[in-house]
């Protein structure tokens, strides 16, 4: 009979699915999306989104606090009525996510520690990022930015590359 104990040792020594070499690699196309334009204007260092493929700061002194002073993303990011010509997109939760989601500026070896404490990624372990990155309605607007350009490759290999590095154990790059 299996006692519990040799049950828990059991799943730790379990080998990884994938080689961690393949891992870190996938992880490296993870990081080109997640520093890409569409993503990272999201997700940027500071309080202010950001703009454009060269990501500036936004116009009109935007910042995460606006919304507090009764100047909603959706005033312009509208989500009902006409569209402003220009401003992407009609996306119902189009707003920034909490200060400590930053993508901008991070080392693939930060991003990597970043994505596996929970206390930064909203709560989220491995399985729930990558429900995150598979379904989330503002990711996939990375894919369909509306005359933008798309984050490299497909948002089915950006998955996949996601898949692959939990799959090998979510190994880090070197600092
Ligand atoms: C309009 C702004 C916006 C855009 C564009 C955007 N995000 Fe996010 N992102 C958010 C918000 C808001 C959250 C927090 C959602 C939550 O916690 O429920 C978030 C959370 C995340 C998270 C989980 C938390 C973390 O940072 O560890 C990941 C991963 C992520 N986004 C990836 C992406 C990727 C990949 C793209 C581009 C393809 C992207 N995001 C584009 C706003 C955005
Ligand atoms: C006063 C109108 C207005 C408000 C309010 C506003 N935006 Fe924008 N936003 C724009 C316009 C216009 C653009 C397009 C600028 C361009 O690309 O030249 C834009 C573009 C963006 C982009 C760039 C998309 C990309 O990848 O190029 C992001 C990110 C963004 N806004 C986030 C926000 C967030 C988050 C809020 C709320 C905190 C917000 N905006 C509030 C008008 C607004």
């Amino acid at each position: 009979m299996w006692s519990s104990l040799v049950l828990a040792a059991l799943a730790q020594e379990a080998p990884p699915l994938v080689d961690p070499a393949a891992g870190t690699a996938a992880f490296l196309d993870v990081v080109q999306v997640l520093q890409s334009p569409r993503c990272m204007n999201c997700h940027p260092v500071g309080d202010a989104p950001l703009q454009g493929d060269l990501s500036r700061p936004h116009a009109m002194s935007i910042t995460r606090h606006s919304p507090e002073v009764g100047l909603p993303c959706s005033t312009c990011h509208r989500v009902v009525g006409l569209p402003l010509p220009g401003v992407p997109p009609a996306n119902p939760s189009w707003h920034l996510p909490p200060a400590n989601q930053v993508f901008q500026g991070r080392t693939p070896a930060a991003l990597c520690a970043q994505l596996k404490d929970p206390a930064q990624t909203g709560g989220r372990d491995l399985p729930a990022l990558l429900a995150h990155v598979r379904d989330d309605a503002l990711v996939r607007w990375g894919w369909s930015p509306g005359g933008r350009t798309v984050p490299p490759g497909s948002h089915e290999a950006f998955v996949a590359a996601f898949a692959t590095w939990i799959d090998a154990g979510a190994p880090c790059p070197p600092p």
